[in-house]
């Protein structure tokens, strides 16, 4: 999923530096949830109380501030959302976006700041929670009726569980291969691959239980490029991870087979991490590091 970020001019920035990653994650995840497999695009507005306010008045003719507001582009047929309509998201194709687009969300940070601090849990969470209930608005979902409240908040629990967010007091469960899979193609969208148009997506899994995910990114004098793996993996690092259980990566047509380069880098960490490969309609291929890096040379062999 792309996010189209915007500030309101003079808006106070979260406070939490975590909340940009988080958001994109939760954003990948809802679409993940949604098992939606065409590239789709979001523009999300972090704003302040008197906007959402005015925009609340104008457009639902209700004068009070709230936390989060969605307007889709897509109107579903009666019954269906967006997994049943991808055909329908196809036609929001947007070249400037490149990625179909599916609406606009504005979130009032300091509503947000509020609720994090009311529920005793950080802004980067309450972002993520408030961000999942406007995408989910976007891929048709409503709270009318008391089933519909269900089914919508069912899917937005799904999405955060995957992205580890949990409700307080519940065990965090351990994204399937399939969702780390379908992450990696997530990330796959954001390939910045001018050069090669090979673009590859990757998702790692830290043994803390936390996702990070990365691209290809390609540079003009070419010998710069950063394959998808090591830059999932140097997210991780420099956000305090070392361990890894798994990493799964996707490419379009060929099978993404992390590079000498990479599979060093990867085996520095954990070198009996699991590593799951996807390409094409829906190749998978899965293998464990020491097997595509035998007889490696590592910091175990350092005095
Ligand atoms: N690439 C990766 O990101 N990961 C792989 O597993 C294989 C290759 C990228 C590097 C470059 O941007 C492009 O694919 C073509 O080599």
């Amino acid at each position: 999923m792309k996010l189209e970020w915007e500030y309101q001019e003079g808006v106070l920035l979260p406070t939490d530096s975590a909340y940009p990653t988080r958001m994109q994650l939760v954003a990948d995840c809802c679409a993940v949830a949604e098992a939606i497999t065409v590239k789709c695009g979001v523009h999300v507005l972090l704003t302040d109380d008197a906007y959402i306010r005015e925009i609340n008045r104008v457009h639902r003719g209700i004068d009070r501030e709230t936390d989060v507001l969605s307007f889709p582009t897509v109107h579903y047929p009666h019954g269906q959302t967006a997994h049943d309509a991808q055909r329908l998201l196809r036609k929001e194709y947007t070249p400037d976006v490149d990625a179909c687009f599916l609406g606009d969300i504005l979130i009032s940070v300091p509503r947000a700041q509020a609720q994090a601090k009311a529920f005793g849990h950080s802004l980067s969470r309450e972002l993520g929670y408030l961000l999942a209930h406007g995408i989910f608005h976007l891929f048709g979902y409503d709270h009318v009726t008391a089933q519909q409240q269900k089914e919508m908040r069912q899917m937005e629990e799904k999405a955060l569980g995957i992205a580890g967010i949990t409700r307080e007091g519940s065990a965090p469960t351990s994204p399937t291969d399939e969702q780390l899979l379908a992450l990696a193609r997530e990330a796959m969208q954001r390939s910045y691959s001018p050069y090669s148009r090979f673009r590859v997506g990757a998702c790692v899994l830290s043994a803390d239980g936390r996702l990070f995910t990365g691209c290809n990114i390609e540079n003009a004098s070419y010998g710069l490029t950063n394959c998808a793996e090591r830059t999932a993996i140097f997210k991780a690092v420099s956000e305090g991870a070392t361990d890894f259980t798994a990493i799964a990566i996707a490419a379009e047509n060929a099978a993404p087979w992390p590079c000498g380069a990479c599979r060093q880098v990867l085996n520095e960490f954990s070198n009996d991490m699991r590593v799951l490969v996807t390409w094409g309609h829906d190749a998978v291929e899965k293998t464990t590091l020491a097997a595509l890096l035998p007889h490696s040379f590592g910091p175990k062999d350092l005095p």
